[in-house]
């Protein structure tokens, strides 16, 4: 594996599956992996679980781990191609990329989209320039259209409570916020969602329908209640608009995901990847109820990172 951007990346989503599980029984049996490898972990934007659960991963496979929050401790990085840099910006990507590169085994980088041009958004602009200028092997962090990481692990905590026979019934469900959100962990939790072994719904208000290139084999269902029937797995997530760019049209305040809602499905559980807006997206009485997985897909966090890294390190870059 030369990069770790989607779930494009993943040859059988199942046994990357299994491999992470695997990993979770033992995490330190393969520690000689890492040895005198470093991983770098630039963010652009903000973290907690991802930066912990990766550098965790890392160790636990015995790599050296440095970590540059690039946006509040880097020199102002230049994306344009060509730019003339008088201006605020001081060092282009492609020289701190290329630096960063070789320094590091393994680069991970986590770059949020600007949600104002959805072009520039779409076509991953700034982790593409990265790729191009790294010149070693990628993991995506968090990029302006997806979360692959953050989708392995959700699909880990699935397989991982499925204990009964045949397919599960998963729902995606959308959440209200106070500010408008990347579509980048939807996205990516259907992507994931359709190459996984469970029955799949989307459910969302009229105007928030996701990016076609990831709902194309996807249900959809405009009726929440409709679609949470018969659910045994509830995921709560807000994201902004992609046809009306960026923006929050119609908030629905009343999308929230409540316990009234989950009467006629008891033993459905509920998800949320975090940091989530307590009793704005989702109500405290189901984050902290026995139903809730929040803190299980979390902790399934390190084992996600720790499957992609062991399978890059086994690649004898
Ligand atoms: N879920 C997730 O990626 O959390 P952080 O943004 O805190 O890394």
């Amino acid at each position: 594996m030369k990069a770790f951007t989607s779930v494009n990346d993943v040859s059988n989503v199942p046994s990357f599956i299994k491999e992470a599980l695997k990993l979770k029984q033992a995490p330190f049996a393969f520690q000689h992996l890492g040895k005198n490898k470093t991983l770098g972990l630039i963010f652009l934007n903000p973290s907690l679980r991802t930066r912990l659960s990766t550098q965790k991963a890392a160790m636990n496979l015995g790599m050296n781990v440095i970590v540059l929050n690039i946006d509040k401790e880097g020199w102002q990085l230049e994306m344009q191609d060509s730019a003339v840099m008088n201006g605020t910006t001081v060092e282009h990507v492609k020289d701190a990329a290329t630096v960063i590169g070789n320094y590091c085994d393994i680069v991970g980088i986590r770059c949020f989209p600007g949600l104002k041009n959805k072009e520039e958004d779409y076509t991953e602009s700034v982790l593409n320039k990265f790729i191009q200028y790294c010149n070693c092997p990628l993991v995506s962090l968090e990029s302006a259209t997806l979360h692959p990481l953050q989708s392995f692990a959700d699909a880990i905590t699935i397989n991982e409570h499925w204990k009964k026979s045949g397919k599960p019934k998963v729902v995606l469900t959308w959440a209200p916020h106070i500010k408008p959100l990347p579509q980048a962990v939807a996205n990516s939790f259907v992507q994931w969602m359709l190459k996984s072994e469970v029955d799949f719904v989307i459910t969302h208000p009229q105007g928030y329908e996701l990016a076609e290139q990831f709902t194309k084999n996807a249900k959809i269902n405009y009726d929440q209640q409709e679609a949470l029937q018969g659910a045994d797995f509830i995921y709560a997530k807000n994201w902004s608009s992609f046809t009306s760019y960026g923006t929050m049209p119609d908030v629905k305040e009343d999308w929230m995901l409540t316990p009234e809602k989950l009467k006629a499905t008891p033993d459905a559980k509920v998800m949320h990847c975090l940091p989530v807006r307590r009793n704005v997206e989702v109500p405290d009485s189901l984050l902290d109820s026995p139903s809730s997985l929040i803190y299980n897909q979390a902790e399934n966090r390190v084992y996600a990172a720790q499957a992609v890294l062991k399978n890059m390190l086994e690649s004898n870059f």
